[in-house]
């Protein structure tokens, strides 16, 4: 096999630290924001029917979603600090160019991240069904619009100079690109599996199996979905799609997942043993389409005159500060798992 064509080894090391570090960083990233996505996703769209959805997935999600939002900001912070060194003029310049419309993500992220407790709050269930399915369809809202304005800024970031002035000039707010919608489809329908799969766990754990159908059943759709619009979007960037092995470990990945979840719907209760095996599955799906979608950026973008500039980074040091806060706020968040455990009364924690 090719090595070169094995992902970053192509790059001088500087380089090829960031990009690696860059794509590790997202994929834990994309594991929990895929969480917030299907989670609030369904708990948005249930809010249209009659009573609050109070069975087990939903509790469970409603349950931990404050948490999990928590747990994908900051999942998030690792590879906005490695883009930004990578990619410099094309990430600040798809900043500066989307500017109120990149920065209202702030505020409406704070505001979505708190219209998650109410959702939690066992007084929301008696509320008139209208102000229940605005609270539910908001909810949806803030993180949908979050997560397309992340696929604007990265199509954004790709185009060039004469694209950037053009848009620059037409003053408007959102940027038109045809490959918006199916790029967003691919994160946004694949995010029910990895969903399907931490709460699947959950689940097993507490020993709660009512929705191990409808589980799968999200999981095989939104897969299938997102497997749709990643082959039309692969048709719009064809001419930086590479013919990569990650490609067909993506692919193959999400085949094997379909395969396992339809295992799982024909069973009563969550299976340990395909639970493991789709925690195998699934993250090395999102590595193999994470290391995809970069080098579609690298195809884009001519990343040799930065290399100077990667290198002088890589010169700067505070690994041993770095390793000292990882280490801290991985201690830090295990301990908060385990209190919220000990606190956990019957299987559920609403707020009042
Ligand atoms: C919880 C709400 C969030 C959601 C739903 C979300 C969703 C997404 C999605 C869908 C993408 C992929 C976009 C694409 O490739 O087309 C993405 C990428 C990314 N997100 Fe998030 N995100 C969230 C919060 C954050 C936060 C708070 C940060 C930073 C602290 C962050 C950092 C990133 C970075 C660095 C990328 C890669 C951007 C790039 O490569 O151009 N995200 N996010």
């Amino acid at each position: 096999m090719n090595l070169a064509a094995i992902f970053p080894f192509e790059y001088p090391l500087p380089t090829a630290f960031y990009l690696f570090w860059y794509v590790l960083t997202l994929v834990i990233h994309v594991v929990f924001m895929n969480y917030v996505l299907g989670g609030i996703t369904y708990l948005g769209l249930s809010s249209l029917a009659g009573r609050p959805n109070r069975n087990q997935l939903a509790l469970m999600l409603r349950d931990w979603m404050p948490f999990a939002i928590g747990v994908a900001i900051t999942a998030g912070v690792a590879p906005l600090l490695f883009i930004q060194i990578l990619y410099q003029k094309a990430f600040y310049t798809a900043n500066l160019l989307l500017f109120h419309r990149w920065m209202i993500i702030l505020p409406i992220l704070i505001v979505g991240f708190y219209l998650t407790y109410l959702l939690k709050a066992k007084k929301v269930a008696d509320w008139p069904y209208a102000v229940r399915v605005l609270l539910g369809l908001a909810s949806f809202a803030c993180f949908a619009f979050i997560a397309y304005s992340w696929t604007e800024n990265y199509l954004l970031s790709m185009e060039s100079k004469e694209q950037w002035a053009e848009f620059y000039g037409s003053s408007k707010i959102m940027y038109d690109n045809a490959a918006k919608l199916p790029r967003l489809g691919i994160w946004f329908l694949g995010a029910f599996a990895t969903m399907g799969m931490l709460v699947g766990w959950q689940l097993w754990y507490k020993n709660q199996h009512e929705n191990v159908k409808l589980v799968s059943i999200l999981a095989i759709l939104g897969l299938i979905a997102s497997g749709v619009c990643g082959y039309i979007y692969k048709g719009m960037v064809e001419a930086h799609m590479p013919n990569s092995p990650y490609l067909y470990l993506g692919l193959g990945c999400g085949v094997v997942q379909i395969l396992l979840w339809v295992v799982q719907m024909t069973k009563a209760k969550f299976s340990g043993m395909l639970l493991t095996l789709i925690s195998v599955v699934c993250p090395l799906g999102i590595v193999g389409m994470t290391v995809v979608r970069e080098q579609v950026r690298l195809a884009a973008i001519d990343l040799e005159p930065l290399y100077p500039l990667h290198k002088a980074a890589m010169g700067v040091s505070g690994i041993v500060c770095f390793l000292f806060f990882f280490l801290l706020n991985a201690g830090l968040i295990l301990y908060i798992f385990r209190l919220v455990k000990k606190n956990w009364i019957g299987g559920e924690m609403e707020a009042e």
